[in-house]
């Protein structure tokens, strides 16, 4: 058994799983996984050089790929893969899209398990993504499932690629998370769904810090 405390953060795109996930980490002190980022670099790398159908050929990617993250805050996080800085291209809403399309291959799923399982390291983790609780990290101490609306989800996306300087459309980004849901909801292999023991937080409507506060209540329950 891994005695290691694993959080696990699950939810869709832009529901806030972020903010939440950077809060808790900065309240214990634990490391913290964007999983999605891993999906996102790994269908960049294969995007660059494979046929993206190829599940097989994706999958073998996985395992050459130097991925570092660095920087703590919002602000000053940089993805670096190789060495050279991929962040803009990793956060921008078509590599989402990509991604999404290499995460319904159950090869793919299986080149990235480990590599996810090792950022479970002392004196903890707290893991972002969409199957965290259901496959990743079964055995977490405390489970949150974020939901909320795609408009507001768009909405809150919009904001966020805006202070990134990416421009997009509101009708546009309401379309792709739509269809980015349904594809990550009705997948056969870890579909986005909430894990038995998780807890839901519907956070439409909710400002960042009745979220926070939410969270914190739970967090102080399970201990931490
Ligand atoms: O969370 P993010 O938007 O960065 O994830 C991009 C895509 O990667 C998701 O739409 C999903 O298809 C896939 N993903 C996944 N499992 C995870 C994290 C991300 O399938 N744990």
């Amino acid at each position: 058994m891994n005695r290691i405390p694993v959080i696990t953060v699950d939810g869709p795109s832009g529901v806030g799983k972020g903010m939440v996930t950077r809060w808790l980490a900065q309240r214990t002190g634990f490391h913290r996984l964007d999983s999605g980022a891993l999906y996102r670099i790994l269908a960049l790398a294969a995007a660059n050089s494979v046929d993206l159908d190829n599940h097989a050929a994706v999958a073998a990617l996985a395992s050459g790929l130097k991925i570092e993250f660095v920087g703590t805050s919002e602000d000053d996080e940089a993805i670096l893969v190789g060495g050279q800085d991929w962040t803009r291209e990793v956060r921008a809403e078509t590599t989402g899209a990509l991604a999404s399309r290499i995460a319904v291959s159950p090869e793919v799923r299986a080149a990235l398990l480990q590599r996810q399982k090792d950022f479970r390291v002392a004196p903890g983790l707290i893991a972002d993504g969409r199957d965290m609780g259901t496959v990743v990290f079964t055995d977490a101490r405390l489970k949150l499932f974020l939901d909320a609306s795609p408009e507001e989800r768009a909405d809150r996306r919009l904001k966020q690629l805006s202070k990134a300087g990416i421009a997009a459309n509101f009708a546009t980004l309401c379309e792709e998370i739509r269809a980015r849901d349904a594809r990550d909801r009705s997948r056969s292999v870890a579909p986005l769904k909430p894990a038995d023991d998780a807890y839901l937080i519907d956070t439409t409507g909710l400002s960042p810090e009745a979220v926070l506060a939410k969270v914190e209540a739970l967090s102080v329950a399970a201990g931490f």
